[in-house]
């Protein structure tokens, strides 16, 4: 597998979900007419930390980032850090946009987050390689049926593109709470072990939460109301 080269974007399609859900509140309607435009990453065009965010602090990137909790916990904890993120699912960015508002509107909004309502593999792309030093992916859409499994987003494709876009010492973080997937996942990963180093030495290294990973809301359903174990995994960019 040959590293520090982007997939061409055109192959690595991988908006399968649903876009839309419940009509939007009147408060997230209006995050989303008012917050969104002033805060979403450019439509085309390269996507840089001196572009999104006027300096060249660290970057980080969330594919399918859900409801948002995760993004905005560590953009809350890292404010010197660039954080963008990216979900196709218009009620996800909504609810994002209320963290990043803060207390729904009321609150000190969080300068150093930027959404990309759409493809994230789109925007992964307009990044130029060795710039991100954090790539996040928790819980993708499982896709667990074997003839949609080149729907999945733990793919060589995507992949290549996660190696070549982060900085070498950067870190992948993968989490899932899907037994079919994890499996999957494990054996991509095997196939990019000249791109990435595990940082794994004991069971507990993936099996705990490690620290400054905030939980989402969909992951802690998964463990509290579905009863599923997840699945912690970090990556570093040799
Ligand atoms: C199961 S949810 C998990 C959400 C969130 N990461 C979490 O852990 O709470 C998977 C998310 O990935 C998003 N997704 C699917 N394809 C995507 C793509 N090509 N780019 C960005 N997000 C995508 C979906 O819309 C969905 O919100």
């Amino acid at each position: 597998m040959t590293a520090h080269k982007s997939g061409d974007p055109t192959t690595l399609n991988r908006l399968y979900g649903r876009a839309k859900g419940k009509p939007l509140r009147a408060g997230q309607q209006g995050l989303v007419d008012n917050l969104l435009p002033r805060i979403a990453v450019p439509l085309e065009g390269p996507v840089t930390s001196e572009i999104l965010f006027g300096d060249d602090r660290p970057m980080h990137f969330e594919i399918g980032f859900g409801g948002g909790e995760h993004m905005a916990g560590r953009a809350d904890m890292l404010p010197n850090h660039g954080f963008i993120g990216a979900e196709p699912f218009i009620n996800g960015v909504a609810q994002a946009l209320t963290h990043v508002a803060g207390d729904n509107g009321a609150g000190t909004p969080l300068g150093n987050v930027r959404i990309h309502h759409g493809d994230a593999l789109e925007v992964l792309a307009r990044i130029p390689d060795d710039s991100l030093s954090f790539l996040y992916l928790l819980h993708p859409d499982p896709w667990p049926k074997a003839r949609h499994a080149k729907r999945r987003m733990m793919n060589d494709g995507p992949v290549d593109m996660f190696a070549a876009k982060l900085k070498p010492g950067g870190e992948f973080r993968f989490g899932t709470d899907h037994a079919v997937y994890v499996r999957h996942a494990l054996m991509v990963m095997q196939r990019h072990t000249d791109q990435f180093e595990w940082l794994c030495d004991k069971p507990q290294d993936f099996q705990v939460r490690p620290g400054g990973w905030p939980e989402t809301r969909y992951e802690n359903k998964a463990r509290t109301v579905y009863g599923h174990e997840v699945w912690y995994f970090r990556y570093r960019r040799k």
